[in-house]
């Protein structure tokens, strides 16, 4: 039988769950790998009494941070104004990825929450990256396009800009709705296919530099974990 990948993103999530401690403050990240982490650390304020509250970095990981019982932070909770800027906001931040690289450098941003959790992961002590063996890639662009929120005022001349930078880009549209995906933010997503990425810092500086770009979805130099599940529940920990 092929690798159960809900299986291998369970294993992440719950591995990633073990690493909270009493106290910390965390950020919540987005997609079904993390959805188990979430509803593992929920087990443990009930069962343990474990002391902890999240930023969530969309409407989805704060309603499911909601119905699993993980307490809820806002930025404006993190005292960012008297905390000196070389101490971090938050102890740890949890998300998945929908590319890894061996620099684990990734691609983030097939939900749409890439934005948010770029703002939550840079806050955080320790970004914890949660993936399935499938992730793992030896070239970013490999199998994901790079998503890009994008102010709908300016989308023909994103699409544009990102053909010169050598994509192959298209406006995300709804599946279960006429028209654009629009995010939490009230923006658009465009989806830039790339024919393989060989500097993600040089092209995320270029694609973050569009006028009209509110952000993209490479994340470069953040990880400082990566757990990847397998299918039969061990753990891989690259760091
Ligand atoms: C959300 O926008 C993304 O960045 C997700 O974190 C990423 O797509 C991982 O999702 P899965 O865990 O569902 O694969």
């Amino acid at each position: 039988a092929p690798p159960d990948p809900a299986a291998a993103k369970r294993a992440a999530g719950l591995a990633a769950a073990a690493l909270v401690e009493d106290g910390m403050r965390l950020g919540l990240g987005t997609g079904s790998t993390t959805a188990f982490a979430i509803e593992a650390i929920g087990r443990r304020v009930r069962d343990e009494g474990l002391d902890v509250a999240g930023v969530p970095t969309s409407y989805d990981a704060e309603r499911l941070a909601r119905a699993h019982g993980v307490p809820l932070l806002a930025l404006a909770d993190l005292d960012l104004d008297t905390l000196p800027t070389a101490q971090a906001g938050l102890d740890l931040a949890l998300d998945g990825a929908d590319e890894v690289s061996p620099a684990a450098a990734l691609i983030k941003g097939r939900g749409g929450a890439h934005v948010r959790e770029k703002v939550v992961a840079a806050l955080a002590a320790r970004f914890v990256v949660l993936v399935d063996p499938s992730k793992e890639v030896e070239r970013l662009g490999t199998t994901a396009p790079v998503p890009v929120e994008v102010l709908p005022f300016a989308e023909p001349a994103v699409l544009r800009a990102l053909r010169g930078l050598g994509a192959e880009p298209a406006l995300r549209m709804g599946e279960r709705k006429d028209g654009p995906v629009v995010t939490d933010q009230g923006l658009w997503i465009v989806d830039a296919r790339f024919p393989g990425i060989d500097d993600p810092a040089a092209l995320g500086a270029a694609i973050g530099s569009v006028p009209g770009v509110l952000g993209h979805g490479l994340f470069v130099g953040m990880a400082t974990d990566v757990l990847v599940g397998e299918a039969e529940g061990g753990v891989r920990h690259r760091v």
